[in-house]
């Protein structure tokens, strides 16, 4: 177990990846925001798979939260982070302030089309503008060959994929599959919110999307499917924002050039907003 390299400000992660650069080593990035749990630490596996050296990046990023969103409630624990990342033997964390990533007289966007557009966008305008300004800002900071995204987020990876594409910044976007706990719900930082009762509820969310997922693949037809879900997730105490079924490549409606569907869905549980997809 090393612990991590800290590394506070842009400058002093570039001067601490320059040398590993200059000898060919790849480099691979797991931007979260703390609150580190099994899913990222998968994603972290992965990252080292790929390259010789990990960067984790740890920065809740208030650009991505609206004003009546959880920001200053959401969960940090930079020690218990940092001691994860050094059992994993991740040689370097980046954990800037605020200011750093957003100085004085900032005024720059990053928007991205295409597969933002509906499901989170529809609920959360703001969201993906955040996502694609901050994930900028962090490819440039430590310009890794790949960067590792959670499925968990399927359409923060489609956007972030798209992003890097359309900006061609040269660093390889890889999506990671979702961890979920023994009784299937997806891991997420957000979990925490749940009393023990919606923690118990919360494992009907991918139940429900399961059985949708095996009953158009069983040949069901989808605009028959869906609502019957919806109305399930809603008796079990789920106030649902969307249930849709996508392109999983492009997020746009199905096609006949379709190659692969996703299922998405956001759902409220008392306070907490879970989402989850799957494959068809
Ligand atoms: O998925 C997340 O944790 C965040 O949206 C990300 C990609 C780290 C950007 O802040």
């Amino acid at each position: 177990m090393t612990a991590p390299e800290i590394h506070r400000t842009i400058d002093e992660l570039r001067a601490a990846l320059r040398p590993a650069r200059q000898v060919g080593d790849r480099i691979a990035m797991v931007p979260t925001m703390g609150a580190l749990h099994e899913g990222h630490l998968s994603l972290v596996e992965r990252a080292r798979v790929e390259a010789d050296r990990v960067v984790v990046s740890i920065f809740v990023n208030p650009t991505q939260f609206a004003p009546h969103e959880d920001f200053d409630a959401y969960p940090r624990d930079e020690d218990k982070d940092l001691k994860l990342l050094g059992a994993f033997d991740v040689e370097a964390a980046f954990i800037p302030s605020v200011r750093e990533m957003y100085p004085q007289g900032f005024a720059t966007g990053v928007t991205v089309g295409g597969p933002s557009e509906g499901l989170e966008s529809a609920f959360r305008p703001h969201f993906f503008d955040g996502v694609a300004l901050v994930v900028t800002k962090l490819l440039l900071a430590a310009m890794p060959d790949v960067a590792i995204f959670g499925e968990k987020d399927y359409q923060q990876l489609c956007v972030v994929r798209r992003m890097a594409r359309d900006l061609n910044i040269p660093t390889e976007i890889i999506g990671a599959p979702t961890v979920r706990e023994p009784d299937g719900l997806a891991m997420s930082s957000r979990n925490v919110y749940l009393s023990p009762e919606e923690r118990r509820t919360a494992a009907s969310l991918p139940e429900i999307l399961r059985e949708a997922v095996e009953r158009i693949v069983g040949g069901e037809d989808t605009h028959d499917v869906l609502p019957i879900s919806r109305q399930r997730l809603e008796a079990r105490g789920f106030k649902v924002d969307y249930l849709e079924l996508r392109d999983g490549d492009t997020l746009g409606p199905v096609t006949d050039d379709t190659r692969s569907r996703r299922i998405l869905v956001a759902a409220w549980l008392g306070k907490t907003r879970l989402i989850d997809n799957m494959a068809v």
